[in-house]
């Protein structure tokens, strides 16, 4: 006897939805894969508590939650907790975080007694809500992606700012690291335009201020471009600009960092004289607008070409 089996039809689906921190990230991103984010209620209950709610069915999709860890932290990772939540209750098939910027990544190890390793505590919550893989950019350290479990897979804005700079940096610039930790970032950088490396040694002397004791590089009488993974108080790159004009070089340096936290008057310590351009990336939102030397390179392109592949799951290896 013949069997009429009817195929069942299993659309391949995912919804993107956009926590508070970045909902025009969220946006664009969505509107590079030729969808629009997924309907979700995020309010605040009158004493302060997070109140989400799915608008829409996730049973059996493919999720992507993007909200980056940028200021407040808290809110935004409660945020982001409570959303991991609400799908994970709701029967979503796998759940993504799109998390731009990895706040508390910092936070990496102990330096004196009786400190919590908030990174790791980061990843233990996002592990603990059902959150089965992490998608980021520029990660503070790499080693980072060794406190989770579940997959982890780490963008970078390198080749995209490389680009941009490299219309209008000169072979030869000289690529500053302001901490021996960018140093990995600067030699990629010095790769991509031809160019040069020297690092700055920092101390760090508080939350907000830095101090240079040593250059290691050559810089006196050249063109240099100065790299980091963020902005914060800019207390980092004050310190190095003044190193670098200390020791001669060009008053005419250029900036990139993927993250522009740019919180508690980064921008009154960055705008110098000396300082002609600076580039960031829309990892973290609210970055002035009415701010010359500031360029912005949106990441959306990026993350919406990695999407693109894991909805397809496609590997991530061509992407650059
Ligand atoms: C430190 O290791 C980071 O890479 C950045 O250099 C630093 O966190 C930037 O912070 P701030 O702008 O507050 O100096």
């Amino acid at each position: 006897m013949e069997h009429h089996r009817k195929a069942l039809h299993v659309p391949h689906q995912f919804v993107i939805f956009a926590g508070t921190a970045n909902p025009e990230l969220a946006i664009a991103i969505a509107a590079e894969v030729g969808v629009v984010p997924g309907a979700c209620t995020i309010e605040r209950f009158p004493d302060g508590e997070t109140s989400i709610q799915l608008q829409e069915s996730v049973r059996q999709k493919e999720v992507f939650l993007v909200q980056p860890l940028s200021p407040p932290a808290n809110e935004h990772l409660v945020e982001l907790l409570a959303m991991a939540d609400a799908c994970r209750r709701a029967a979503a098939a796998r759940i993504t975080a799109v998390v731009p910027y990895l706040g508390y990544a910092r936070s990496d190890k102990r330096h004196g007694r009786r400190e919590p390793i908030m990174g790791r505590m980061v990843a233990d919550v996002l592990e603990a809500v059902g959150i089965h893989h992490v998608l980021t950019v520029d990660l503070h350290t790499s080693q980072i992606e060794g406190f989770f479990k579940i997959p982890v897979d780490t963008l970078t804005a390198i080749p995209r700012l490389a680009t941009y700079l490299s219309k209008d940096l000169p072979p030869g610039v000289v690529v500053v690291a302001p901490d021996a930790g960018a140093l990995r970032m600067a030699s990629e950088y010095a790769h991509r335009l031809d160019g040069r490396v020297a690092v700055l040694h920092k101390r760090r002397e508080s939350g907000t201020g830095t101090q240079v004791t040593h250059l290691v590089g050559d810089v006196a009488g050249k063109t240099c471009l100065i790299v980091d993974d963020m902005i914060s108080t800019g207390g980092t790159l004050a310190s190095a600009i003044e190193a670098l004009l200390k020791a001669g070089a060009r008053p005419e340096l250029t900036i990139a960092a993927t993250h522009g936290l740019l919180v508690a008057g980064a921008r009154q310590k960055i705008a110098q004289e000396a300082v002609k351009k600076i580039l960031i990336t829309d990892t973290v939102a609210g970055a002035p607008e009415d701010w010359p030397p500031l360029h912005i390179i949106s990441i959306a392109p990026l993350i919406a070409g990695a999407l693109k592949r894991l909805v397809e799951h496609r590997s991530l290896g061509d992407l650059y």
